[in-house]
């Protein structure tokens, strides 16, 4: 799934979307969201699959703030007591070094299910997110230029739509992701896919047909 990159506010945590610019093609001036991060070409074309390319958030000119809101639903008890579309804060997360829920071990990071660029729009719409903040995506950035310049203090966020079939996976999230051996991975229900938070590849997959030439 991709890495949303982030940075942090004075104590929100926000989602970085790429430099807008425009370009002509074919005879048409259209906007693209491109930037460079750690060595990386960031788009916004990272978020186009599973139909979130029809969402407005992904629109390159979209007005929205960025940053990342709680959502509702129960997936974790600590965020029972915020309410949905609360911005996420650092504060949130004092306790990322030892916090565990009994679904794996304990002290693997804290995660948060977030949404982003979706203020305003159709909950059809909502881009949903994952939140985690980990001491070995600290180590990451450490190693990584990338993993530094997209993450910070050790968050890390991205989108979270399985890239299987687009259900919405989770970092400790599924208690029988122990079966399958996602306890202390990111699991998605649907069909047992299994991400690593702590090895991101460069990868690119096309999920749609290209046009006709
Ligand atoms: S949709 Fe996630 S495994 Fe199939």
């Amino acid at each position: 799934m991709p890495i949303v990159p982030l940075t942090i506010e004075g104590d929100e945590l926000k989602g970085v979307w790429p430099e807008v610019k425009e370009t002509t093609e074919g005879g048409k001036t259209v906007q693209v969201a491109e930037t460079e991060i750690g060595g990386v070409t960031y788009s916004s074309q990272w978020f186009q699959y599973c139909g979130v390319q029809t969402y407005p958030g992904v629109r390159p000119g979209e007005e929205q703030d960025n940053f990342l809101r709680a959502s509702s639903g129960d997936t974790y008890g600590w965020m029972s007591d915020i309410d949905a579309g609360n911005k996420l804060t650092v504060d949130m997360f004092d306790d990322y070094e030892e916090w565990g829920n009994g679904i794996g071990k304990s002290g693997l990071g804290k995660p948060a299910m977030a949404t982003w660029r979706s203020e305003g729009v159709s909950p059809q719409s909502t881009m949903p997110v994952q939140v985690l903040r980990s001491t070995k995506i600290e180590e990451l950035a450490e190693e990584n230029e990338f993993m530094a310049a997209a993450t910070e203090d050790g968050f890390m966020a991205w989108l979270d739509k399985c890239t299987h079939f687009c259900c919405v996976p989770g970092f400790k999230a599924y208690e029988g992701s122990a079966k399958f051996g996602g306890e202390d991975r990111v699991y998605c229900q649907c069909h047992q896919s299994v991400y690593s938070p702590f090895s991101p590849v460069e990868k690119s997959f096309v999920a749609l047909p290209r046009p006709e030439e």
